[in-house]
């Protein structure tokens, strides 16, 4: 995103941060609440973000960044699935 814009403006990622913090809140909460589900859906998000950028990738092939960010989305969403077995 930042290497077609996305951070240039500085009303962007001030929104971008704030959404961040809010969406940590949230999950504090519903962790609190709810510890499996709160992991099961964020192991949802990061399977849903592999997914989205292994499409990209399909496209463009030659971009070695996105393929290491999909590795470590899956990675992200290994770990989650590891730490609802543990609760
Ligand atoms: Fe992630």
């Amino acid at each position: 995103m930042e290497s077609i814009g996305g951070a240039d403006r500085w009303v962007d990622r001030l929104f971008a941060w704030h959404l961040v913090l809010v969406y940590y809140w949230i999950m504090v909460g519903y962790y609190y609440f709810d510890a499996v589900d709160a992991y099961h859906l964020n192991a949802g998000i990061e399977l849903h973000a592999t997914q989205t950028y292994l499409d990209y990738l399909w496209e463009h092939p030659e971009d070695q960044k996105i393929a290491e960010i999909a590795a470590d989305e899956m990675n992200h969403y290994i770990e989650l699935t590891r730490a609802m077995e543990m609760v």
